[in-house]
């Protein structure tokens, strides 16, 4: 049997919860791969995936971000890219990968359909396509990063399950911190997931920032027994919603972009990649002319 599907078998034929250590997979490989997840919708996590893939790419990382929103795929479309729905044809198995693929310097994005019928009436499991896929090429990149869908279904758990990492993207709002909560409560009783990394969006105060943070991670340890490691937050800006991606994925080096950086930078180095991170960042690569 093929190893992705052996691993995708393991979690249907038991409901015990498998122990990480079985999971990880990772020490075989480079690759250190990373879900930008959260549960509720339009917390930002497509943005801050974006964002992070174009920061390690432009630090030297070759990056892959994989958009893992199978019919409403976001990513292109914050790039002023056109749509093609090119990723039907994997599913048919009239492209390959290198095909799909958009490639910018270090910075390769497979991006994923928008309203596809093929893609609606597909039978495959998306899921299983990702890991294929992750499975076949890790070796090419240096991190993988999953721009996952909002919703905690079987899919998405799935995925999140995969990564060596998952970023938890929550906001102030009630039901962005009851949905993270649900969503990592599922990996920890379904996949023996007992370690997520935080990151609140849109805050507008030190203390909300904190209250999320002490709210969810003391939650999470009670009664999940599960770690939660801080990664930052990222303000709430005061910019309209269509010049939001403009800004926020600009080259500018103002103090939010800056913010943004240290918080990935401090990612990078706990989680030990596999090249140095550059202290001095190294951000003139070929990504920066042929984007934006
Ligand atoms: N820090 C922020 N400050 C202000 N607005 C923000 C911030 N982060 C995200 N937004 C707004 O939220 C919108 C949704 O962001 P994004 O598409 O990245 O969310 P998402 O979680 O990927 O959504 P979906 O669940 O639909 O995939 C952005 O287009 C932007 O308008
Ligand atoms: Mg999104």
């Amino acid at each position: 049997m093929h190893k992705t599907s052996e691993w995708l078998q393991s979690f249907s034929t038991s409901n015990n919860p498998i122990q990480r250590s079985e999971l990880r997979r990772a020490s075989d490989f480079a690759c250190t791969k990373v879900s930008i997840t959260g549960g509720k919708g339009g917390v930002g996590k497509t943005s801050i995936a974006l964002r992070t893939a174009k920061e390690l790419a432009l630090a030297g990382f070759r990056t892959l971000l994989i958009d893992c929103d199978s019919n409403l795929s976001n990513t292109a479309i914050k790039l002023g890219l056109p749509l093609d729905n090119k990723f039907e044809k994997i599913l048919s198995g009239e492209a390959s990968f290198q095909e799909c693929l958009i490639q910018r310097g270090n910075f390769h994005l497979l991006p994923a359909c928008n309203g596809s019928v093929e893609v609606f009436e597909s039978k495959l499991n998306f899921d299983e396509i990702i890991i294929d896929i992750i499975s076949s090429h890790e070796h090419e990149y240096d991190y993988i990063l999953l721009d996952c869908p909002a919703g905690a279904g079987r899919e998405v758990l799935t995925l999140n399950a995969y990564c060596d990492h998952r970023w938890i993207v929550v906001t102030p709002d009630k039901s962005s911190i009851t949905d993270s909560y649900s969503l990592v409560k599922l990996l920890s009783t379904r996949f023996g997931i007992k370690e997520n990394h935080l990151l609140v969006n849109m805050y507008q105060s030190e203390k909300q920032f904190q209250k999320v943070v002490l709210t969810l991670s003391e939650t999470i340890e009670n009664f999940l027994g599960a770690r939660t490691h801080i990664l930052g937050g990222i303000q709430k800006v005061d910019v309209s919603a269509e010049g939001f991606d403009t800004f926020f994925l600009s080259e500018n080096k103002n103090e939010f972009q800056r913010n943004f950086a240290k918080l990935l930078y401090g990612f990078t180095e706990k989680v030990g990649g596999p090249l140095n991170v550059p202290k001095n960042g190294i951000h003139q690569l070929a990504y920066e002319q042929d984007v934006h």
